[in-house]
């Protein structure tokens, strides 16, 4: 019998030093995909898969991430006011129910096994997981909710994975593949942004996680690992001595809005998915490809 995935961690309390000089006063979290900011889409597939409370891991300069999940009063009546019912309806439906948010800060961005183990109070003793708002996806059911009718079958422990090409595994966390099981396979092993030649496979840890509570004990000994962060896949792989570990090949579309081009890609898939925006849209895109042509054009 498996314990049931409550509790969703998010942790946002990275530098983003990627997007600079967007993200000198602003999260990149709260980056837009179309008319969202990326961190609401996570949040959606984490409500999705049943998450009963969201639990943020923030730092400095983040607070306006609280301010997104929080009832903007005036904002409310003066939509109210001029009758604008349909935006009103469509930002309540966004919100998390009260109660069911909870933040606590890495006071440091020691790394995104440190960010996680700083929620270790919040989540206690039960399996919870892990949303990395970098990624996000196009999917007719969302990772998160997938990975939890897998993990109804197996139990355990869970990554969501996609294959990337053979030179793009130095920039994730990689996992090796063995026997095959209902909706993946069992892991042999993980490593954090491996070289080209020594990676296990070309399977990507693509920002999805179910985990059970005893990884925070690891996390809490964690030495710091690639690029002098905490790393979670250090302590994954530490669990996975341990306990079953899975991962299961994502079936959609991934987003790495971590880069500048996953990033505008993902804007370009989001508004060509959108029936208000693909039409106009669209013929811009076909308008700008045209008289651009191609990249040495432009
Ligand atoms: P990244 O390494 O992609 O985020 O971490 P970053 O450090 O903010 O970005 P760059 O590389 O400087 O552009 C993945 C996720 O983990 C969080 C980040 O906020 C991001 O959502 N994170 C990372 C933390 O919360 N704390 C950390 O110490 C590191």
């Amino acid at each position: 019998m498996t314990r049931a995935i409550r509790k969703a961690v998010f942790p946002v309390a990275g530098l983003g030093t990627r997007f600079l000089p967007a993200t000198k006063a602003m999260p990149k979290e709260m980056l837009t995909v179309v008319d969202k900011p990326v961190i609401q889409y996570v949040f959606e597939e984490a409500r999705e898969a049943g998450i009963e409370h969201f639990i943020f891991v923030t730092g400095r300069n983040k607070s306006v991430i609280e301010d997104h999940f929080d009832i903007q009063v005036e904002l409310r009546d003066t939509l109210a006011k001029r009758s604008k019912f349909t935006e009103l309806e469509r930002l309540d439906s966004q919100m998390p129910k009260a109660g069911t948010v909870s933040y606590t800060r890495q006071q440091e961005p020691l790394g995104l096994g440190h960010a996680v183990w700083c929620a270790r109070e919040m989540v206690g003793d039960e399996p919870f997981a892990v949303l990395l708002p970098d990624m996000i996806m196009q999917a007719p059911q969302g990772c998160l909710k997938q990975m939890s009718e897998q993990y109804n079958e197996t139990g355990g422990n869970i990554v969501s994975v996609e294959e990337c090409e053979p030179e793009e595994v130095t920039k994730y966390g990689i996992v090796g593949r063995g026997k095959d099981v209902p909706g993946g396979f069992e892991v042999t092993e993980m490593v954090e942004k491996p070289e080209a030649d020594k990676a296990p496979s070309n399977f990507y840890i693509t920002g999805r996680y179910i985990l059970q509570p005893e990884v925070m004990e690891i996390l809490s000994n964690q030495a710091a690992g690639a690029g002098g962060e905490i790393q979670l896949t250090d302590a994954m792989l530490a669990l996975h001595g341990t306990q079953p570990f899975f991962a299961m090949p994502f079936n959609g579309t991934t987003y790495d809005c971590g880069s500048k081009s996953g990033f505008l890609a993902a804007n370009v898939a989001f508004a060509l998915s959108r029936p208000d925006i693909a039409p106009g849209f669209q013929a811009a895109l076909r308008e700008i490809i045209a008289t651009r042509g191609s990249v040495e054009a432009a």
